[in-house]
């Protein structure tokens, strides 16, 4: 088991690769009151070093190895594009470091399995990215079905639609850097279906490929004993307005406006139609939960986080497996 950071100093961050998310998360990080970024690594020195000098960070690398083997780094945050996150979270695990790994947590199952496996063997901390896990709104709604707000749950409706045009040098389109709709954004209305409704007993998955060989548009239907439970829809080049349903045998919850980091929650039952607001407003990006999950975990000493543990990251990735071979795509150098 991991030793749990007890001194009560902030969980010091190093953060792996400079990009688009990582600026995004960093700023959130030195939000929260326990946490602060201490060191940034990206393939360019001086990209790295205007990074550090953004987020107030200590120190820059112009590698990612200097950045795993800082004694004052206590937790890596593998940000770059998914097809490098195996290889960056096992670099980091290896070098006895604890891993926020950016979603999808890997390219496929396979890779997510070697990865958790390598890092309970090493006795280190790993959790997925999936931030709207952590979202208190999330969490509520998961109280509300708990209480038997809504009677028994029987479908989920979600969609993400980024409305990006096709540009075959954009990640989102590149299969080279993992491009597709399903890994990228799929991965969050699979998610909200797999909390809510659990593991399908069926999927039925068409779609459309982008120039490139990527995934395009994609929708599931999951079946449970032969009923239609969970809809589900992703495009890269659709923009969608990604609201999220929950149904229930005596009512609804609506997540919006966008199920991924919901601002809003709206209970509606026969006699009662009850709004809540955002929790998380005027502090940050919406990731502090996220990060104070993190810091929770490794001041307890835990491997894994309860509220995203690894083995619903390799069961939605398994259905991302399947998803993708229904449409087509295979990643270049994929085992
Ligand atoms: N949780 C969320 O809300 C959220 C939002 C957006 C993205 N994401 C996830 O975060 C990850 C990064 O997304 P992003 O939008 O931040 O991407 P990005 O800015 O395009 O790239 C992130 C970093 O990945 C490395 N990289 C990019 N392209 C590469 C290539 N062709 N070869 C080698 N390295 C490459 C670079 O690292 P260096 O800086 O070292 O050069 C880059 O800075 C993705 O897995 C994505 O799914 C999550």
């Amino acid at each position: 088991m991991p030793i749990p950071i007890t001194d009560g100093r902030p969980i010091r961050w190093g953060i792996l690769g400079a990009g688009g998310i990582a600026n995004t998360v960093s700023n959130d990080i030195n939000l929260t009151d326990g946490n602060v970024v201490t060191a940034v690594a990206a393939r360019d020195a001086e990209r790295a070093e205007q990074f550090a000098a953004r987020h107030g960070a200590a120190r820059s690398y112009g590698d990612y190895t200097s950045l795993v083997d800082d004694d004052d780094v206590d937790v890596v945050y593998v940000s770059t594009t998914h097809p490098h996150h195996r290889a960056h979270a096992l670099m980091a695990i290896e070098a006895g470091k604890a891993v926020l790994i950016e979603k999808p947590v890997c390219l496929n199952a396979a890779d997510a399995r070697e990865v958790f496996a390598a890092a309970t063997q090493a006795g280190v901390f790993a959790m997925e990215a999936m931030w709207t896990r952590t979202n208190p709104l999330i969490r509520k709604a998961q109280q509300l079905i708990a209480d038997g707000a809504i009677g028994d749950v029987r479908g989920v409706r979600n969609e993400f639609g980024l409305g990006l045009p096709f540009d075959p040098t954009h990640r989102l389109y590149e299969l080279a850097n993992g491009g597709g709709a399903l890994l990228d954004l799929g991965v969050y209305p699979v998610t909200f279906a797999y909390l809510f409704m659990g593991p399908p007993d069926e999927v039925r998955t068409v779609g459309t490929l982008s120039p490139t060989g990527s995934d395009e548009t994609v929708a599931m239907q999951w079946m449970y004993g032969g009923h239609p439970g969970a809809q589900l829809w992703t495009s890269a080049p659709i923009h969608a307005p990604n609201e999220a349903a929950i149904l229930g045998t005596k009512g609804w919850i609506s997540l919006l406006p966008e199920a991924y980091r919901p601002t809003g929650l709206i209970l509606h039952t026969p006699s009662r139609e009850e709004h809540t607001g955002d929790p998380l407003a005027g502090h940050g990006n919406g990731y502090g939960p996220e990060i104070e999950e993190v810091e929770r975990c490794l001041r307890a000493g835990l491997l894994q986080s309860p509220l995203i543990p690894h083995a619903d990251t390799i069961a939605i990735l398994e259905i991302l497996d399947d998803a993708r071979a229904a449409v087509g795509v295979v990643y270049p150098g994929e085992r």
